[in-house]
């Protein structure tokens, strides 16, 4: 997709969208010809329309014998347009766009946007790539249909921050594509192997430095929780690192990335019921997320310094896989009864951290993963439920969700809640009872972050969806990569 400022508009165009603010008057500016003015009043009179949140219309007319789309959009109150509140009506232009089979589009904004001349780029690059997104390799006929050219109609004084807008905007929509494939490859195909092959694809299009650990090594590291959850695949576990080094003078500055990479979750022989296990190719997501913002860092040259770390691996029922009762020591030395081997996220999820304070020396570390069904019954599908030991750099995380759109919410880091993973045999269990799941999820990670910052992304909610909305699906959403890179760009 071809995408551009352009100051002047044709005489004839296929598509154009026009947003508009609700409150005011739309003027005749002289930008569009009278004919075409015309019928915009007079679709607006006939059909009662008014540039109410969101709303959106289209039409049709002929100019000179051929036929011209045009999509008339509501951006309600001027004062109350948020990016994420325009990347919301502009995703749905796009979506309209697209029904319409459109192919040239010039998008104009008839009121001024009370936004930086970045952000305006920004959000129309990336959500005109995000809503046209497709997941369709294997669909035998289909043919999906993508708009080839849109044109900002936009008046700047120059257009070199729409330009850099719109540059910005596509790395954030590329990195999160590369984020919604992988999640959207199946399992039968994505092994933890193949995660590790797409991870040195992404290392080496992007100027990163990667390694892949196999299950050999990843024995001698000590890591038996990690281990143990992939030991009933044929398929071996990989520990995956990926380093990016923006800021090689600033010490003291490294930042892990910790996501879960389980291509698939079956459960284990705490096996789940029918219908909750066909998503569960989507429980790498929150691997995909640290691939694809590692991709974006990389293509921004971000002043900042960031190891990724993804311990692959796919959680099965064999005659060797893991049982419930099992006790496993971890890379840490703490020990670990099983009372669940579905609540394996976890278990892969510790070796990584303290391999990352341990051995790539992380001053701080934040986890990215699909990790409970309670995250998800808490805050349902539109919130990425977050648990933090240091409130500074939770509100950086806060500010850059806001900034991108994608959701979250804090969830108290409640120690007393320790006490429901206190068991008998071993230093603790892997589950904390029938309550307060999420958070005891992120309080089993928190007992091996040591002292370290740490922020904890539970996405089980937000990382897979199967209706359309907004930017999104239907399928991975790519949830994350955003929120992670914008955050990142406020700690150089
Ligand atoms: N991968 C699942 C969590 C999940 C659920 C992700 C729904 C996406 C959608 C995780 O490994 C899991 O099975 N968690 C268990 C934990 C429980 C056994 C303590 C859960 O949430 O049921
Ligand atoms: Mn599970
Ligand atoms: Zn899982």
């Amino acid at each position: 997709m071809k995408i551009d400022v352009s100051r002047k508009l044709p005489e004839y165009m296929e598509t154009l969208i026009v947003m508009h603010e609700e409150d005011g008057v739309f003027e005749r500016t002289g930008i569009f010809s009278d004919a075409l003015h015309d019928s915009i009043d007079e679709f607006i009179k006939a059909d009662e329309f008014k540039f109410g949140k969101g709303n959106i219309r289209s039409f049709m007319r002929l100019v000179k014998g051929k036929k011209q789309n045009v999509i008339l959009c509501g951006a309600g109150q001027k004062d109350k347009l948020t990016q994420p509140v325009l990347k919301g009506y502009m995703a749905s232009c796009w979506r309209e766009a697209i029904r319409m089979k459109a192919t040239n589009i010039y998008f104009h904004y008839a009121f001024e946007v009370p936004l930086a001349e970045l952000a305006i780029g920004h959000i129309l690059a990336e959500t005109a790539l995000l809503t046209s997104y497709k997941y369709s390799k294997y669909l035998s006929d289909y043919k999906h249909h993508e708009p080839d050219n849109v044109h900002l109609v936009y008046y700047a004084k120059t257009n070199r921050y729409l330009n850099r807008g719109i540059l910005e905007g596509r790395i954030f929509a590329d990195a999160t594509i590369i984020a919604r494939d992988l999640v959207n490859e199946p399992a039968n195909v994505l092994s933890p192997d193949a995660l590790a092959d797409q991870a040195k694809r992404v290392a080496l299009d992007y100027g990163l430095s990667i390694d892949v650990f196999n299950a050999d090594r990843i024995r001698r590291l000590k890591m038996e929780a990690f281990l143990a959850v992939g030991r009933g695949s044929k398929n071996e576990p990989k520990l995956i690192i990926m380093r990016y080094t923006g800021n090689p003078d600033k010490k003291n500055s490294l930042t892990a990335l910790v996501g879960k990479g389980l291509t698939f979750d079956s459960g284990g022989y705490s096996i789940k019921p029918g219908n909750s296990m066909t998503t569960m190719k989507s429980d790498m997501s929150g691997a995909a997320a640290v691939i694809g913002t590692m991709a974006a860092i990389s293509a921004l040259k971000l002043k900042v310094n960031v190891v990724a770390i993804i311990a692959a691996a796919e959680n099965m029922v064999s005659s060797d896989a893991y049982r419930p009762g099992d006790i496993l020591t971890s890379m840490s030395g703490k020990t670990i009864e099983i009372h669940n081997t579905d609540a394996e996220g976890r278990l892969t999820l510790i070796d990584a951290v303290h391999f990352a304070i341990e051995k790539e020396k992380a001053d701080r570390i934040l986890d990215i993963a699909t990790l409970t069904g309670a995250a998800v019954g808490a805050l349902g599908k539109d919130f990425t439920a977050v648990l933090s030991n240091d409130d500074k750099w939770y509100e950086k995380l806060h500010a850059a969700s806001e900034i991108s759109g994608e959701r979250i919410w804090r969830m108290p880091l409640h120690e007393p809640y320790n006490e429901l993973m206190k068991c008998e045999a071993a230093d603790l269990k892997n589950i904390g009872g029938p309550f307060a799941g999420c958070i005891t999820a992120g309080l089993f990670i928190h007992q091996f972050v040591q002292d370290k910052p740490w922020i904890h992304m539970d996405i089980a909610g937000t990382a897979f969806t199967d209706k359309p909305k907004g930017t999104d699906g239907p399928g991975a959403t790519g949830v994350g990569v955003r929120t992670l890179t914008t955050m990142l760009r406020t700690m150089e």
